[in-house]
Order: structure tokens, then C-alpha cells, then sequence
């Protein structure tokens, strides 16, 4: 007996911060597994919310036709709800409960053969936890921050970089008009990928990420350096995970009933005031915030997405469970999620983007 022979019906769900390409995958798992396999599919609603609550809707042909171009995810998302440290909205840390065991009860119920988690390292860490519990599950990572180990990209990064770079254009003339320093503050969390490769495409003159710690007699001798060429005018990128040289991160808020607690942002606007006061170019600071993780997925995220939903079902029709699967050169492989969970990718040293960077003259704040 073949492994996709002991495969009638699969799960889908979609769990952390949105993206654009969400829909693009679970259209492709829904029609492979209904086309190549005649699986068929039950969508999870609001993440593991849906799980914990048993809320989860059949999904056919029709329910996943039209949504290729379609930004966020038909199935709602959560990145609050965790089945080993469930904590009912509006309460505290300290109420959070293991209800994994109604994971495995509702997946059992709804007769699923094979559940397939859509999301960035929280969702696959909370996948391979129910691995452990016995659940067939399969990862598709998903996250526009792209600091996912095991895969040299994520898709829903494109659409977000293409988002930071359109912006970035729009500001670089409003900047030049007024001969200012314009603070763009992109998303990422701990990983500086959005801010270095949106900033290289926007021509950033300056861009600073968590990885580089920077100083800021730095940063305001490269304002200044500029003026001083005629250039009056700078494009500064920040990386909301980016710290005060002197003190932690800036943060726009906490949500208690999170597992990641704490919602970084607003470095931006502390940046663009030390550089005017520093300096006394004239700054204005953008936080660029959701805009980056909505809308309608570019053409390399749709086929990313497309390759990932397929290349995932065919990972469970094989047999192989407790895996993502991951972009690896021109390939997409089966990546174990114990590699995957509870690590970050991060920018490093030795990246050739960041030596393309500084070697056109970007300045990171360090030297
Ligand atoms: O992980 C994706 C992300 O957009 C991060 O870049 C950002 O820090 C975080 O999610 C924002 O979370 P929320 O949607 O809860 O504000």
C-alpha cells in the first residue's frame, strides 16, 4: 500500500502574522490533493484557534478558486493562539493551559489523515510539538521577515521588499525637495532582511539592522558627509528590531495573551529625531508597519507559494511527516522541523548582499 493511499482527507491551516501568497499555497494544497491525489480538504479556521475550537470548514474546488492573487489568508489566522500555552483572549500569561490533547481530539473528529501548518517559526514550532503528540503534519513556512532556517527564502518576502522599495521612491523626491532626512522604518522582528534588501532596491544611503550594531556618530557623519557633497538630502531604512545604542528595543506595545509577547516599533521616530537634533537636517520618520504585509502577492511569490502548496502535499503523500518544506538553490526540499524550530536566519557577516551594499557606498552605522 502506497503512503497516499492511506491519505483520504487533509487539513489546512494558517497561523501567525499574515502575508501576501497565504491564499496562493492553500490553493495549491487544496487542488493538488484533490487533482494529483483525490484528497479531500477541510480548512482550519483562525490558526490553531481553530484546532483548540474545533472550527474548521470543507473546502472544495470552488472555495479555492480565484484566491491566486488575493492578499492575506480566506482562513483567518491568529498569532495568539497556541495549543501548549493557550491563554483565552483577554487573559494573562499566567492563565495559559496545555490544550493540545483537543488538537489531537478535533483532528481525530473531523477525520483528517494529514494536517498541513502554514506559518512562520512559531506556527512550525507548534507543528512539530504536535508531531511529537502523533499528528501527521507538514510546515510551509511563511513570513515576510524570511528568517525562517532551512530555506533561502519565504515567499510573501518579494511582495513585502517591493512594497518598501515603492516606497522608498516616493519619499526619495518629497526628501530631496526639502533637503531632509527621511527615516523609513520597515517590519522584520530580529532579522534585518526586509530593511537591507528593501533599502538596497530604494537606494538607501543608510540602512541599519539588528544584526550591525551602529553608532550614531556614524549614521550622522553620513547625513552630514552628504550635505557636505551636495546631497542634500538621505535615505535612512531602520529595521523596527534595531536597538538604541544605548538602551533596548523600542516597542509599540505588548500582547499578553501572545506567546511572542512583545510588538516592536517605533525606532524610526526616535532615529529621525537624534539625527535632526545631532545634525540639524530637517527628519521625518515613516513606519511603513502592515502596509508591508498586505495586498496582492508579485509573480515570484505566486509561484513560490504555488510550488510550496504542491511540493507539501506531495511530502505527505509520500510519507514523510514532522517536515517543511524548504527552497534550497533552485529546489524545494523536505527540511525536518526540529532543524526549523525555535531558530532564526539572520543576516550574517559574510552575506554577499550586505558586501554588494557596502560596496556601493551604504553606510550600516559601524564604520
Ligand atoms: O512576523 C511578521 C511581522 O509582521 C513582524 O515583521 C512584525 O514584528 C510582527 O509580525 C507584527 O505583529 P502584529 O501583526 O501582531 O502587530
Amino acid at each position: 500500500m502506497s503512503a497516499s493511499s492511506a491519505i483520504k482527507r487533509i487539513g489546512v491551516l494558517t497561523g501567525g502574522g499574515d502575508c501576501p501568497g497565504i491564499n496562493a499555497v492553500i490553493r495549491a494544497v487544496v487542488k493538488t490533493g484533490l487533482l494529483d491525489y483525490g484528497f479531500e480538504a477541510v480548512g482550519i479556521l483562525d490558526g490553531y484557534e481553530g484546532l483548540v475550537k474545533d472550527r474548521m470548514v470543507e473546502l472544495g474546488y470552488e472555495d479555492v478558486s480565484g484566491i491566486l492573487t488575493v492578499g492575506g489568508t480566506i482562513l483567518g489566522t491568529s498569532n495568539t493562539a497556541h495549543p501548549f500555552e493557550y491563554v483565552e483572549h483577554g487573559g494573562q500569561a499566567e492563565d495559559a493551559r496545555d490544550v493540545s490533547d483537543q488538537c489531537v481530539t478535533n483532528f481525530e473528529k473531523a477525520g483528517l489523515d494529514v494536517l498541513f501548518c502554514i506559518g512562520g517559526d512559531g506556527t512550525l514550532s507548534i507543528a512539530h510539538q504536535l508531531a511529537a503528540k502523533g499528528l501527521p503534519v507538514v510546515g510551509v513556512p511563511k513570513t515576510i521577515d524570511n528568517d525562517i532556517c532551512g530555506t533561502d527564502v519565504t515567499f510573501g518576502f518579494d511582495t513585502a521588499v517591493q512594497i518598501v522599495t515603492e516606497a522608498i521612491d516616493r519619499l526619495h523626491t518629497t526628501a530631496m525637495s526639502h533637503h531632509r532626512a527621511m527615516v523609513i522604518e520597515t517590519m522584520g522582528r530580529y532579522a534585518g532582511w526586509l530593511a537591507l534588501v528593501g533599502g538596497m532596491a530604494g537606494g538607501g544611503d543608510i540602512i541599519l539592522i539588528p544584526e550591525i550594531p551602529h553608532h550614531m556618530e556614524v549614521v550622522c557623519e553620513a547625513v552630514g558627509g552628504r550635505s557636505r557633497r551636495g546631497k542634500r538630502f538621505s535615505l535612512i531604512v531602520v529595521a523596527e528590531g534595531v536597538k538604541r545604542p544605548e538602551g533596548g528595543y523600542v516597542l509599540r506595545g505588548r500582547v499578553e495573551e501572545s506567546h511572542e509577547k512583545i510588538r516592536l516599533g517605533g525606532i524610526g521616530v526616535w532615529l529621525a529625531n537624534e539625527v535632526q537634533e545631532r545634525t540639524g537636517v530637517v527628519s521625518r520618520a515613516v513606519v511603513l508597519g502592515h502596509v508591508q504585509r498586505g495586498g496582492s502577492p508579485t509573480a515570484f511569490d505566486r509561484v513560490l507559494a504555488t510550488r510550496l502548496g504542491r511540493e507539501a502535499v506531495v511530502q505527505a503523500a509520500e510519507g514523510r511527516f514532522d517536515v517543511m518544506v524548504g527552497v534550497q538553490g533552485r529546489d524545494i526540499v523536505p527540511v525536518p522541523l526540529a532543524d526549523v524550530a525555535q531558530k532564526q536566519r539572520l543576516v550574517t557577516a559574510d552575506s554577499q548582499v550586505l558586501h554588494a551594499a557596502r560596496s556601493v557606498g551604504t553606510c550600516f552605522g559601524d564604520e
